[in-house]
């Protein structure tokens, strides 16, 4: 357990039935899974969040969550604080050439003349979605404006990291050589901003993955990544999500999952493809 020394309120000494109350709503809210590990990391959190709000109760703030007229940004709040946006370039890199040298193409000859869509859900600080408009770039400069990114995230602060572009040392840790050379100019101190060229093919917007319908994308994609994202659900959630990714492809799109994710136990209403640089589901066509 983080030690709490200093804090108005020890981690420790959070009462487990109201912690349990709350770690409950953030798993509806948000799809949160909260294993052993996860659970006293959210204590040790919690705890951090109590004293910045000068609070020493977890029933009072356990209230502010549920009553007060600030609720909604402290659920959100909460949500900044328990989220891992770990994410960096070219992360898993064989999936993000598997869309910009098949899965492109193949959409593109599907749906000729129409825009090949990806969405990359749970997108962080938007390092995947950048690395999938290089990636196109890098195989065919041509198809620049026959793809459009969509990234998006629960994550305000993520997205404006995204929207800014703007990276330091430990998000380049798996970028190819030459890369940052051709894709990135110097910003502030050290660190390097995305070249307009690349930004403009990616848009971000915010969505809870787990909200109502009227907050997710409405359009279709050709292939949606979703990395990294549902491990920390529970199983409920991950089924929920996979259905949504299912009624969001177009017939014959893919989803594209982290290498330690599968769809196994969720769905089988998705055909297992195996594709020359690594696999994805794919959604059948009728
Ligand atoms: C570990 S990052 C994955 C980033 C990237 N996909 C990758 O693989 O590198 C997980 C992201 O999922 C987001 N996330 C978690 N729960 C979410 C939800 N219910 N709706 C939308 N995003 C969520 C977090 O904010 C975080 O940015």
């Amino acid at each position: 357990m983080t030690p709490a020394t200093g804090h108005a309120v020890e981690a420790c000494q959070l009462p487990d039935d109201i912690l349990r109350q709350i770690l409950e709503l953030l798993n509806r809210r948000f799809g949160f899974l909260f294993r052993d590990s996860f659970r006293e990391m959210a204590r040790a959190r919690l705890a951090r969040r109590m004293a910045e709000l000068g609070l020493d109760n977890l029933q009072d703030y356990y209230y502010r969550l549920l009553y007060d007229e600030q609720s909604e940004a402290e659920i959100e709040a909460l949500f900044e604080t328990l989220a891992n946006n770990e994410t960096y370039f070219f992360r898993e890199p064989s999936q993000i050439w598997t869309f910009a040298r098949e899965i492109l193409q193949e959409r593109r000859k599907a749906r000729p003349g129409a825009r090949v869509r990806v969405w990359s859900a749970g997108c962080a600080t938007g390092e995947e979605t950048y690395s999938l408009a290089m990636a196109v770039l890098e195989t065919d400069p041509s198809l620049e404006g026959a793809v459009e990114i969509f990234g998006s995230d629960q994550s305000r602060k993520a997205l404006e990291k995204a929207r800014r572009g703007i990276y330091g040392r430990f998000s380049f840790r798996s970028m190819p050589d030459g890369y940052q050379e051709r894709y990135f100019q110097e910003a502030e101190a050290g660190r390097m901003q995305v070249v307009p060229r690349v930004r403009r093919m990616v848009q971000f917007g915010r969505c809870n993955l787990m909200g109502p319908a009227g907050d997710l994308p409405l359009v279709k994609f050709d292939a949606i990544f979703c990395r990294n994202v549902l491990i920390y659900f529970h199983q409920e959630a991950r089924r929920q999500v996979i259905n949504l990714f299912h009624d969001r492809l177009n017939e014959g799109g893919y989803l594209l999952l982290g290498h330690s994710e599968s769809l196994l136990d969720l769905s089988d209403r998705f055909e297992f493809a195996s594709l020359n640089n690594d696999v994805a589901y794919r959604r059948e066509e009728r």
